[in-house]
Formats: C-alpha cells, structure tokens, sequence
C-alpha cells in the first residue's frame, strides 16, 4: 500500500480557525511596526549555508545540530535559513542598505531548524524580527523594549510575560571571563551534564543557561560575568536599565542570560513566560555591532529581535477573550431557475465593486432555494439576497434578514430593484461610503 501522505514531522499546518488568530497577530505587529516607522525587508528562505556558519557560529547548537543544509543540482552548498538576521544583513550589504545609513526594519516568515518538537517548539516557526543598523543605543536599545512593551499590551499579555536583561559586553571581556568560567569548572567536570562537558571546550558561555539542576547549582560558585564586564558596556547597561526605568517597563538583570547564537554583544534581552512550560522565550534579541563588518560590511552597529509567532499564537488561544471574533458573512446570494448562475456572480461583482467592505459569498453549486438558505445559515450570514427567474427577468432582488439586527426583524423581507441595491445595503450596514468602513453593530 502506498505511503499514506502527512506534513513533515515539527511542520504545521495552519487552519482556517488558527488562521484568524495569526491574522489578529499579525495585522497587529504591521500596525505597531508601522508606526514606528519601520520599513519592511523581506529575504530568501534558501541562503548559502556559509553565511549562517559565519554569523551564528560554527560551534552553536544551531549550526552543528539544527540546520537544514543540502546540495542544490548545481553541488552548491545551501540552507533553509534557520533566523532571519544573517540573511538581513546580506541583504542590507548586497543592496548598499547599510552603508552610513540608519535602517529601522522589519521581517517576517518561516524559519527552518531540526530540534526536537514539542510544544512551542517546531522545525519550521515564523518568527516576526526588528532590525535596526547605524544606531550605537542605548535609546534604541529602549526603543526596542518599549515597542514590545506595547506590543504585549495591545494583544492583552502584558501580565504574562517580563522581561529579562544582560550585558554580553566586548569580545575581549567575554574572551577573559571564558577563560575564568573554564578554570573554575574543569576541575568539576564530572558534574556537567553531557552537553555541558562538550560545551566546556566548544562554547561554555552557554553552560549558563543549561537546565540542569547540578549545573545550576554548580555555577552558584562560578565567577561572576558583571565583575568582567569592560566600562563601556558597563555604561551602555545603566544607561539603558535608568531609561527602561524611566519608560516604567519593569525589567530582571538576569546574568546568565547568554543567548544561543555567536554574533550578539552588550545588550541582550528576552521576553519569557510561565504559560508555556519549557519554551519559555517567547521573543528574543540583542545587539550585534560586529556582524555586517564580519559578513563583509562597513563597520555598523545594530541591534534586533524576534518574536516567535507559534508561542505568541500558543499563548492567546489560552485566554479565548482575546481572541478575536471571527467576521460574519454580511450576504449570501442565493439564486435558482434559469439563468441564475450568470445574473448571481454579475450582481455579486456588482456589489463588490461599489462595497468593496462588504464581505458577500456567493452561493455556488446549485440546489434549491431550501438548501441554500441552509448554507446561508450555516456560515452566519446577516442578509440574505435572493434572485429567482422572476426577480432576474424584472431586475429586482429579494433582501431576507436572516438575524434580528440592522434594526429589522427576520421577517422584513423586501424586493428592492437592483439599481437600488446599493443604497439599501449601505444603509442596512450602515456603511460609510466616505472611507467604505462598515460600522459594525
Ligand atoms: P532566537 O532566540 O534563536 O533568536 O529565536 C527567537 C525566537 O524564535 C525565540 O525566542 C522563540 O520564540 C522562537 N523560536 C526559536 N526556535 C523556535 C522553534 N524551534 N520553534 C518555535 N519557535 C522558535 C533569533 O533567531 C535571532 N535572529 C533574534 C534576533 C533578531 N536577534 C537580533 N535580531
């Protein structure tokens, strides 16, 4: 028997229902990004696999363990691109965007990294990212924090999520406080966990933000980062904590926040949450002044983040009030006997270019009139308009109310001619024809 045919494993589908939600999610960071003045950037899904080697680092988890990597027909090496900031800064190099200029951005999309799944965690997600270059913060830095802040409040999370903060500082701090952090846990290595033995030789920054308890416990004794902290990234960090103060956008120093990717400096945060057990960073980010000149730029600072929109899904749909109430049908044609089909999709057309507000389904397939007021109901249509042979010979159509608003009662049907059909529906919605917005009930 043939293999029956499923969606690759940690690959979603998105359904009309959850659909509505991520629309709601969506047209909400446009607005917000909007706004703000960013400009959108939109980039390829496939990249040549080097360039996410050079940015995120050879020896992070993601590029040893989570990328999709494979050979075109040509034998080039490629990658489904597993974030956005290295394929945004190729960009920005490629086509002069960065060059001594100041760029607020903004990306959204797929991103492709093979974990293992779980709840809140799949091999393709979206994330929704800022990106902004030629800016040394830390008032962008703030910037950034506040648009979340909003951004959480507007979606109604604000009380699940905070925020926690840290300072990676410079290259040459992180390189002396390895070495630090190295010296005290070799002589316990026997304690780490798996992961963490590798990482002690690879990348043992990120030991700190290891899960396991005997790790956890162990690090309680470990040097401390802050105390290899270098001035200038000591400055940058009160800066930015006395202006989030100001903004009043609560925030936790958190020095074991360390961030999986090799390319971030100073400043570093992460939105996390209680509701969704282990994968608690809901959105993520931090400066990372040295990529553009690594990947080939001029020298520009930039800092940015990404919000993972599955969890941002995931966390709405545990409160059903905030979500948002799906739009009902406004009219549903209906029309039988001869000729029907033509004079319903002309009139529906007809609508729809003087409404173009108005959301009209038109009923296709044939069936009696019966059947066809069934359907009407069945997707919550308000309205109904209906055109039999009559109506269609006299230019007329029937309007049906078929719930009691709009100030009429189902039972006030009435035969309108077509040339009025307009008028009347602007007036039974009530609609603006100034900026065609319907005024909802
Ligand atoms: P990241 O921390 O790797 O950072 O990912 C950012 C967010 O994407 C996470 O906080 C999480 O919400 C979501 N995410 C990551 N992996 C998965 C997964 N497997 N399934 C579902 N959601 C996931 C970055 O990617 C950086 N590019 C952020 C950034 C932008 N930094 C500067 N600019």
């Amino acid at each position: 028997m043939a293999k029956r045919l499923q969606a690759v494993r940690g690959m979603n589908d998105g359904l009309p229902e959850t659909m509505a939600v991520w629309q709601h999610v969506e047209a909400v960071l446009r607005r917000l990004v909007t706004a703000y003045g960013y400009g959108e950037i939109r980039t390829p899904v496939v990249e040549d696999a080097t360039l996410f080697i050079r940015s995120i680092g050879e020896v992070t988890d993601i590029v040893e363990k989570e990328i999709y990597l494979f050979n075109d027909r040509h034998g080039d090496a490629l990658a489904l691109r597993p974030e956005g900031t290295a394929g945004c800064v190729r960009a920005g190099i490629e086509h002069g965007l960065l060059y001594h200029q100041e760029q607020r951005l903004w990306h959204l999309g797929p991103m492709f990294r093979y974990e293992r799944p779980q709840k809140g965690r799949y091999r393709q997600f979206h994330q929704f990212s800022v990106e902004v270059f030629g800016l040394t913060g830390p008032d962008i830095d703030a910037e950034l924090m506040v648009m979340t802040a909003r951004l959480w409040r507007e979606l109604g999370i604000d009380q699940q999520v905070r925020l926690q903060l840290n300072s990676i500082g410079s290259s040459a701090a992180r390189m002396a406080y390895r070495q630090a952090l190295v010296a005290y846990l070799l002589p316990h290595q026997q304690q780490l966990d798996a992961d963490s033995q590798r990482r002690l030789q690879s990348n043992p920054l990120r030991i700190l933000d290891s899960k396991d308890q005997q790790v956890q416990a162990l690090l309680a004794g470990a040097p401390r980062f802050s105390d290899y902290l270098d001035a200038a990234s000591q400055q940058h960090l009160a800066a930015l904590c006395h202006l989030l103060t100001e903004l009043q956008i609560p925030y936790q120093l958190n020095e074991r926040l360390v961030r999986g990717l090799d390319y971030y400096n100073q400043t570093v945060f992460e939105w996390v949450t209680d509701r969704l057990g282990a994968q608690s960073a809901l959105c993520a980010g931090g400066r990372y002044d040295g990529l553009v000149e690594q990947l080939g730029g001029t020298s520009t600072p930039a800092i940015g983040f990404s919000i993972g929109l599955e969890r941002l899904v995931l966390l709405l749909q545990q409160q059903p009030t905030l979500l948002p109430q799906p739009a009902p049908i406004d009219c549903y044609l209906i029309a039988a006997g001869q000729g029907s089909a033509s004079a319903a999709l002309q009139l529906s057309e007809r609508i729809r270019t003087a409404l173009p507000t108005l959301r009209i389904m038109t009923h296709c397939g044939g069936h009696d009139f019966k059947k066809q007021f069934k359907q009407a109901d069945k997707v919550g249509a308000r309205v109904a308009l209906v055109l039999g042979e009559r109506e269609i010979a006299q230019q007329q159509v029937i309007m049906k109310p078929l719930r009691e608003q709009c100030g009429a009662s189902k039972n006030d049907q009435q035969v309108v001619a077509q040339d009025q059909l307009i008028g009347h529906l602007q007036c039974w919605f009530k609609i603006n024809t100034l900026n065609q917005e319907t005024i909802s009930e």
